[in-house]
C-alpha cells in the first residue's frame, strides 16, 4: 500500500499532536501536497541548503524535519537568494516538506523525555506541562538519577551520547535531582527552580542567566542545541519510523550544528592568578 505526506503526518500526530505545539509555532506541511505519494522519506533536524541538496540528489520527495522551514511570513520567492531559490527547486521537483517541532518537544517518548531517558533520568514530569491534567506532556523534564551522580561523570555520559561538547556551570559536586530541555532552555528557569532541581541541562543559555543560576546554586551543563535534538531524529525517530513503514525507503542526514569547536582553551589571561 502506497504511503502519502498526509500518512507521514497523521503518524506523527498520532503521539504528538499539533495541538500541543506552542502557539507562536509553525508545525504541519511547509510546502508541497499532503495528498502526493512519498516513494522515498528523508529525515533531518532542519532544512539547510545541504540538506536541500542532499534532499534532491537522492530523490527524496517528502522531507520530515524537527525545525520549521517557515517562521517569518514571506513576501516573495525570488530564485536569486539561495535559502527561496532552494525552496523555489525543491517544489519543482514535487518535494514536499513537513515539520513537527515543540509538539514532539513536549510529547512522551518525544525529543526531551528519550534524552532524559538515556542519561539515566527517571522523569517525574513535565517542567512546564501543557495542561494540569496532562502533567507528562510538556516542555523539559524534570527526575531523579537512580543515585547521586557527579556533575562531571553526567557531563562525560551527555558528551558521549549526543557527540558534542558540554560546558559546565557552577562547581562539580554530587545531584540527583535533574532538570532537561534539548532544546533552547533559557524560558524554562523559574519551573527549574521552583521543581527544586540541582541541575539542569540544556542547549542554550544566555551569559547572563547563567551567572544569576551560578549565585541562585543551580548547577547547569549546557551544549549544543543541535545534537541534543539530532539524538532524538537519529536514534530513536528514525528506527521507529523504519519499524514501522516496513515497505518505505527512509534516510536520515545527520548533518552538523553551525558550532563546530575549533580550538578548546588557549592561553589567555592570567590576570585571574596574579591580579
Ligand atoms: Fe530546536
Amino acid at each position: 500500500m502506497s504511503t502519502t505526506v498526509e500518512d507521514v503526518c497523521n503518524y506523527i500526530e498520532s503521539f504528538a499532536p499539533s495541538s500541543w505545539a506552542e502557539p507562536w509555532d509553525n508545525v504541519g506541511l511547509q510546502f508541497g501536497s499532503l495528498r502526493q505519494e512519498v516513494t522515498h522519506l528523508g529525515l533531518a533536524l532542519e532544512l539547510t541548503l545541504e540538506v536541500g541538496e542532499w534532499v534532491l540528489a537522492q530523490k527524496i520527495d517528502c522531507l520530515l524535519t524537527h525545525h520549521p522551514v517557515f517562521f517569518r511570513p514571506l513576501k516573495r520567492l525570488q530564485a536569486e537568494d539561495p535559502w527561496q531559490g532552494l525552496i523555489i527547486r525543491l517544489l519543482r521537483e514535487g518535494v514536499s516538506v513537513v515539520s513537527y517541532h515543540t509538539n514532539l518537544d513536549v510529547a512522551p517518548g518525544g525529543v526531551t523525555e528519550v534524552l532524559a531517558e538515556t542519561l539515566g533520568l527517571s522523569v517525574e514530569e513535565a517542567l512546564k506541562p501543557v495542561s494540569e491534567d496532562l502533567k507528562q506532556v510538556g516542555l523539559g523534564r524534570i527526575g531523579n538519577l537512580e543515585k547521586a551522580l557527579k556533575i562531571s561523570i553526567l557531563a562525560q555520559r551527555l558528551s558521549q551520547r549526543i557527540g558534542a561538547p558540554v560546558f559546565q556551570v557552577g562547581p562539580d559536586r554530587e545531584v540527583r535531582r535533574v532538570a532537561l530541555c534539548a532544546g533552547s532552555g533559557g524560558d524554562l528557569l523559574p519551573q527549574v527552580l521552583s521543581k527544586g532541581a540541582e541541575l539542569y541541562i540544556t542547549g542554550e543559555i544566555k551569559h547572563h542567566a547563567a551567572r544569576d543560576m551560578e549565585t541562585l546554586g543551580l548547577s547547569l551543563l549546557v551544549s549544543d542545541h543541535f545534537a541534543l535534538e539530532a539524538y532524538y531524529f537519529e536514534h530513536h525517530l528514525f528506527q521507529q519510523m523504519r519499524s514501522d513503514f516496513p515497505s518505505l525507503k527512509i534516510s536520515y542526514y545527520p548533518g552538523q550544528s553551525p558550532f563546530q569547536l575549533v580550538i578548546s582553551a588557549q592561553g589567555g589571561s592570567k590576570c585571574a592568578k596574579k591580579c
